[in-house]
């Protein structure tokens, strides 16, 4: 059934979608899709590094592990980036970022997109995944809680201004300096 832009989804209803590799044609509408779900002013700390680079880093090195779902009319209704690390005693599967569009969200899609993606990773040897979000972030972590994921360890990020610092500020007053001498030593064009 096609959602239309702002319209309130109807909890629980099934949406069709299918899930599958991203491809070259999906970086921007990904990219634009985490813009809009994963906003900083919401959980600042773990979304301050979503950008173009997350995309295009994770399509590069791990495409197996980039799926999209995508809805009637070719619409990216949701996605996930996932990568494995090896160690010596476990393989471990980590899903780093995870995104359905508030338009088509309780529908089921993030479950095909975690379920398909975990798929693939055990095929890979994975016997151990990993997750990650805010503490704050109520309905991931239900969500995650709802599919199997469980043992929750507070984490606790701490970030500096550095401009703002007593020292480090100093040193980027001092480099901007620098930057601006240089500048003005450059010989002007005839
Ligand atoms: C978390 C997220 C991916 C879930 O996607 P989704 O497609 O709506 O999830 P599903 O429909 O597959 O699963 C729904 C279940 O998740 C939980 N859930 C999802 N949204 C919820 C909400 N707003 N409040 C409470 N629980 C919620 C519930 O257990 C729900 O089951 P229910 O509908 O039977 O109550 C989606 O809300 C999202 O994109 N959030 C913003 C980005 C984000 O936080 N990503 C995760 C960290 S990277």
């Amino acid at each position: 059934m096609p959602v239309s832009p702002g319209s309130r989804p109807d909890p629980h209803s099934v949406t069709a979608v299918a899930v599958r590799e991203m491809t070259i044609d999906d970086v921007a509408p990904v990219y634009h899709l985490g813009e809009l779900v994963f906003t900083s002013d919401l959980y600042p700390t773990l979304y301050r590094t979503w950008d173009e680079w997350e995309v295009i880093g994770h399509y590069n090195t791990d495409p197996e592990y980039c799926l999209v779902a995508e809805a009637e009319a070719g619409a990216i209704a949701g996605f996930v980036l996932g990568t494995v690390i090896s160690k010596a005693t476990w393989v471990y599967g980590y899903i780093i970022w995870l995104a359905v569009s508030p338009q088509f969200q309780r529908r089921g899609i993030a479950d095909k997109l975690v379920d398909k993606i975990v798929e693939r990773m055990i095929e890979e040897g994975v016997r151990f995944m990993l997750v990650d979000t805010d503490p704050a972030n109520t309905p991931a972590i239900k969500f995650f809680q709802r599919k199997g994921f469980g043992s929750p360890r507070r984490h606790v990020y701490l970030s500096m201004n550095l401009s703002k610092h007593e020292i480090y500020g100093r040193l980027i007053s001092y480099e901007r300096d620098k930057a601006e001498r240089v500048k003005q030593r450059r010989p002007k064009r005839p």
